[in-house]
């Protein structure tokens, strides 16, 4: 099977080498837990080793990322420069647009194997603000329109979470990219994307967790699932460098 490397300093082992070509990949965690920066580093390995890449900007502005990039050494501007990266951005008011279409344009403009979506979680937790990415305006299906109104409203149940996180996952199974979707959990874990749907659609899942052990926070992270995979079985402590992220081989081996 064709293996999606991420080239992140002892992440690849965890997963036979890769993540499957074309899977969806969903990252879930708490906030501040390494989701974003794992993204950043699967994006600028991917456009410097010839697969170009797009991420999607959902939370921040391209500026702040390639800021945050720029603190582990990731250049980015030059990779955009020369057409191996997009930062798409999707601006508030044009989030009811055609944001898949868009992002299959792009892919197909750079050849774009990667894909970042950051994040999928705030479509579902800030509901009715964000879920108008639902690509309903294009559509004048009274149905569809039907849906789209009752997701305007702020009741919204979680079968309509459902459809939703299934209608994203859908649309962007076909564009091929091999992509991860970024989403927010808590330590506990319990509900991992908040969507109650995600989490089984996806091909695999990454949990990142900073807990306390002592008087201290440690940083680790678990392969959750991964489809045609014989993944890592054990909770993998990691640490941020200037480097980046760096993953330890085995639960046995600890950064201190
Ligand atoms: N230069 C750095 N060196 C070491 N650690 C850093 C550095 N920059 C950021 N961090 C750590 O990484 C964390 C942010 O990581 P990241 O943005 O990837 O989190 P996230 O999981 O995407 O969070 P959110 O869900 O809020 O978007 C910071 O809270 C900080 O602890
Ligand atoms: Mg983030």
């Amino acid at each position: 099977m064709e293996r999606c490397k991420t080239d992140i300093s002892g992440f690849d082992e965890l997963v036979e080498g890769g993540f499957p070509v074309g899977s969806l990949v969903l990252l879930t965690g708490s906030p501040g837990t390494g989701k974003t920066i794992f993204g950043l580093q699967y994006i600028y390995n991917g456009a410097m080793n010839g697969e170009n890449g797009i991420y999607v900007c959902i939370e921040s502005t391209p500026q702040a990322l390639k800021m945050q990039a720029a603190r582990f050494g990731m250049d980015f501007e030059s990779l955009e420069r020369s057409g191996k990266v997009i930062f798409f951005r999707v601006p508030e008011d044009e989030r009811k647009f055609g944001i898949f279409k868009k992002i299959a344009e792009y892919s197909n403009k750079i050849n774009a194997k990667r894909v970042v979506f950051d994040s999928l979680a705030t479509l579902n937790i800030v509901l009715g603000k964000f879920v108008s990415l639902w690509d309903y305006s294009s559509n004048k299906n009274e149905n569809e329109n039907a849906v789209a109104n009752k997701i305007h409203s702020s009741n919204i149940s979680s079968f309509d979470r459902m459809v939703i996180a299934n209608s994203i996952i859908e649309q962007l199974r076909p564009i091929g990219a091999t992509t991860l979707l970024i989403t927010y959990g808590n330590d506990s874990l319990k509900k991992m994307s908040y969507n109650e749907a995600s989490e089984f659609l996806c091909d695999g899942i990454i949990e990142f967790y900073n807990l306390p052990i002592g008087i201290k926070y440690s940083r680790s992270m678990r392969v959750g699932k991964m489809r045609s995979t014989k993944n890592s079985q054990y909770v993998h402590e990691f640490i941020i460098t200037d480097n980046g992220i760096v993953v330890s081989p085995s639960e046995a081996i600890r950064f201190e």
